[in-house]
């Protein structure tokens, strides 16, 4: 596969700079810590495009990365649930990404990732339910799968299929597993096609890529 390139074009923080942006979008979304930075690079094949922190609360800011070929953006979103975050800071953050959802006209998909060790979530499920509720199409993925049994990853992904009526797509950012699938799933929600090897530049040798 050829990765389609990822470009920084933007930086977000309050709800008219989150509307004013006239790409259509598909957003990354879940717990702070659940891996969304460091999926945009995996998903990229860049180790600092976004910024990773295994403290929570790493991206303050909402990111918008340009999808080449195409034009559309790929959404870094902060995360939520952040135990260490005061209630007010909680709040305004929960409001600014209701309204992002229901008001951004140019928003296609939610990819919700889902920590692969842990139990569905009520805050994952809320969000998906609300999303659902607004008409907008969730991806759920799995993340950390390097640090998951064979044995959780199956049971995790029989709770999402119940929840979601789809099953979450399995990935590890550390191991580039599932990158495939992710952009396959991607580019069949924004209707495009993805780039077959030896179209354009093409991939090295030993570069780790999952086949
Ligand atoms: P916020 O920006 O705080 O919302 O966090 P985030 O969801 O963007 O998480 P981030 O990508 O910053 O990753 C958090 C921590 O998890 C970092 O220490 C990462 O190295 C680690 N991590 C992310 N993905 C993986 C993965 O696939 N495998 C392993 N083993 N660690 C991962
Ligand atoms: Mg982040």
């Amino acid at each position: 596969m050829q990765e389609p390139e990822l470009v920084l074009e933007a930086t977000a923080y309050t709800i008219d700079q989150l509307l004013s942006r006239d790409w259509r979008q598909i957003a990354l979304a879940g717990r702070s810590n659940v891996g969304k930075s460091s999926l945009i690079n995996a998903m990229a094949r860049r180790r600092t495009l976004a910024k990773v922190s295994s403290t929570p609360g790493k991206t303050r800011s909402v990111n918008y990365y340009a999808v080449k070929p195409w034009g559309f953006y790929l959404v870094d979103l902060p995360g939520y649930g952040y135990a260490r975050a005061s209630h007010e800071e909680r709040r305004k953050w929960a409001s600014l990404l209701e309204r992002y959802l229901k008001e951004c006209r140019e928003l296609v998909c939610l990819v919700l990732l889902v920590d692969g060790r842990l139990a569905p979530q009520k805050i994952d499920v809320q969000l998906a339910e609300y999303a659902k509720s607004i008409g907008l199409r969730v991806i759920p993925v799995l993340t950390k799968a390097d640090k998951c049994k064979q044995r959780e990853i199956g049971a995790r992904r029989a709770e999402w299929k119940q929840i979601l009526g789809v099953a979450p797509i399995v990935t590890s950012s550390a191991s580039r597993f599932g990158m495939k699938a992710l952009w396959q799933a991607v580019c069949r929600e924004m209707d495009v096609e993805l780039p077959e090897e030896g179209e354009g530049q093409s991939r090295q040798v030993g570069d780790g890529s999952e086949g």
